[in-house]
């Protein structure tokens, strides 16, 4: 466990499965209209039981899309029965601070026995509160972090900390990559997860320095005649 893909494009999804290298996928309201998301919630079903089945058995998170702590609670029920891989994302508060999202989120995961992934956190104060209340998952928007101002290395490391000296069971997830760089920084900051767009994966793999010595390997193979 270690990189997961932030995509519902399925062509990506199984190129990077095929490699073995991701080990989970993530999706939000926003990378699934811009992928082109269509057919409401019938669509997004299809969808999301064809990438859950590409993906099992690692984990697939789907955001609910409402705010409303009835409408989480069924939608969170509901579309974890889809797949038994599936993952409910759910944002830490809501549009407006509303503070019902924490005990959605506590219910979930102690009553229903559903994974919750808590989204769309900045620090590492709410993250450490969502793993309190039970998540599974906290994903720490570590981009978005470093765009205002704030140096993401230094949550995930108080992050880390603090799920360990707690013994809490939260995996700590990495989302909003900006630079390939990223990737190993944060990993080696202390977390578990970092959610990548398919382009950061191929940045990480091909290297011009490689392509040089490859093409210097299969030119000396063929002056030798081998
Ligand atoms: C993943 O779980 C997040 O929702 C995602 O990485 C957010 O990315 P963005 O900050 O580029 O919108």
């Amino acid at each position: 466990m270690a990189i997961y893909l932030d995509t519902s494009n399925i062509d990506e999804i199984r190129k990077y499965t095929k490699m073995g290298i991701i080990s989970g996928v993530t999706t939000n309201p926003t990378i699934l209209h811009k992928e082109g998301a269509s057919g409401g919630m019938k669509g997004l079903k299809e969808k999301m039981l064809e990438v859950a089945r590409i993906v099992a058995p690692h984990p697939l998170s789907v955001e609910v899309t409402t705010n409303h702590r009835e409408g989480m609670i069924a939608q969170a029920k509901e579309i974890a029965g889809w797949a038994k891989n599936i993952v409910i994302k759910i944002t830490v508060h809501g549009p407006n601070g509303e503070l019902d999202n924490m005990s959605v989120i506590h219910e979930l995961e102690t009553k229903h026995d559903i994974r919750i992934n808590v989204t769309a956190m900045m620090s590492a104060q709410q993250c450490f509160l969502a793993a309190l209340a039970g998540a599974s998952y906290v994903s720490l928007l570590g981009g978005r972090v470093n765009n205002m101002g704030y140096n993401s290395i230094e949550e995930v490391k108080k992050l880390r900390y603090l799920l360990d000296r707690y013994q809490l069971k939260a995996k700590i997830i990495l989302a909003s990559t900006r630079e390939i760089l990223n990737v190993i920084e944060w990993l080696c900051a202390g977390a578990d997860i970092v959610t990548v767009a398919p382009n950061f994966i191929e940045g990480m793999i091909v290297h011009p320095y490689t392509k040089e010595t490859v093409q210097m390997f299969l030119a000396d193979a063929a002056k030798a005649g081998h």
